[in-house]
């Protein structure tokens, strides 16, 4: 009788009980980055008009006084996180430090949140696809007290739930708690999010390759030579790949992880340990990619293994289709 997809909301009220702790309090969080996810839509939408009117000579509409979009993003996120009390405390890539919420309301408030809240801001100018990346665990000091270092500090393996917003042709929201990935898509004349892509697998195998390969003179030799192959021509194993790179992390990853296919930014001559923030960029992508049958990798070590020594901290970064990330390190770990 009833045919409409399912709306995020239902989904996360039905998916409440997987949960051993569940009080609701996860869904509440994930209803604030829902809303906050919608808001930064229309703050999107309206940038491409500012753009527009700043190009024809209206100065004042841009100017200092107006925000540019990542910050706007951020704050969209802080105020939504913050306004349910179910939050502690937040980091985010825009600011130096973490934030922490200590208000009565969050005095009994278990979870923290670590956000990249416009990813591929550079793409913005030129109306390509950005997006929104965030991660949420569980805090290890004892509620009651203010957040500290430490409850952002830990390994990826410890998230409870992880996902981002791509804000592209359409707005999609796709996130995992653990139990598989599953993706919303934005119909705007309703301003719900529709569950469109239901239990998300990355294919094992895939023939897109995506790397800025403006930097291959400083990659280490075998990321060179896994290049190299991707490049070759072989029919049998589909080659040469074809290679894809937006530049906008979320876009790359969420086109791997539909039709297969392997993102990497590793490390350089310029950027020793690669470009990417392994708690705001790395970590969530790498759970969603493992719970869609992926893999995610630093060139040595799991991703969500990694015992993280500061909020910034970057890492060379392997994401994408089993199959494709094995061979590569076969490369790479030369
Ligand atoms: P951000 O906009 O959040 O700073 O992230 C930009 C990141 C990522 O989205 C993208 O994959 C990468 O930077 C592109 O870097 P290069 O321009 O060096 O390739
Ligand atoms: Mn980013
Ligand atoms: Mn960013």
């Amino acid at each position: 009788m009833n045919n409409r997809p399912q709306t995020l909301g239902e989904f996360i009220i039905d998916h409440q009980r997987d949960f051993d702790y569940a009080s609701g309090e996860l869904s509440q969080l994930l209803s604030s980055i829902r809303l906050a996810s919608k808001i930064v839509t229309r703050e999107i939408r309206k940038a491409g008009l500012t753009d527009i009117l700043g190009a024809s000579g209206i100065e004042n509409v841009q100017g200092e006084t107006q925000m540019k979009l990542d910050d706007e993003a951020n704050d969209i996120f802080l105020k939504a996180l913050k306004n349910r009390g179910i939050v502690c405390g937040v980091a985010s890539e825009e600011l130096d430090d973490f934030i922490v919420f200590d208000e009565e309301k969050h005095s009994d408030s278990k979870y923290v949140v670590l956000m990249d809240p416009l990813d591929g801001s550079s793409n913005i100018d030129v109306n390509v696809s950005v997006g929104t990346i965030f991660s949420i665990y569980r805090r290890i000091t004892p509620a009651g007290q203010p957040a500290k270092l430490e409850d952002f500090l830990q390994p990826g393996k410890n998230q409870v739930a992880a996902g981002y917003v791509v804000y592209g042709s359409s707005t999609m929201l796709v996130y995992t708690t653990g139990k598989g990935v599953n993706g919303f898509t934005l119909e705007p004349s309703l301003g719900t999010f529709q569950l469109s892509h239901p239990n998300m697998q990355m294919p094992a195998d895939g023939k897109i390759y995506s790397v800025n390969t403006g930097n291959y003179l400083k990659f280490p030799q075998g990321v060179k030579d896994y290049i190299d192959y991707c490049q070759d021509v072989d029919a049998e194993t589909n080659r040469p790949y074809t290679g894809r790179y937006i530049g906008s992390l979320v876009s790359d990853f969420h086109r791997n992880l539909l039709k297969g296919g392997i993102y990497f930014y590793p490390q350089g001559t310029n950027a020793p340990k690669g470009k990417l923030r392994l708690l705001y960029e790395c970590n969530p992508l790498a759970f969603l990619a493992e719970q869609a049958g992926g893999i995610a990798t630093d060139g040595k070590h799991r991703i969500l293994d990694l015992e993280p020594t500061e909020l910034h901290q970057r890492v060379p970064f392997f994401v994408g289709s089993k199959n494709m990330v094995e061979k590569a390190m076969s490369y790479v770990t030369e």
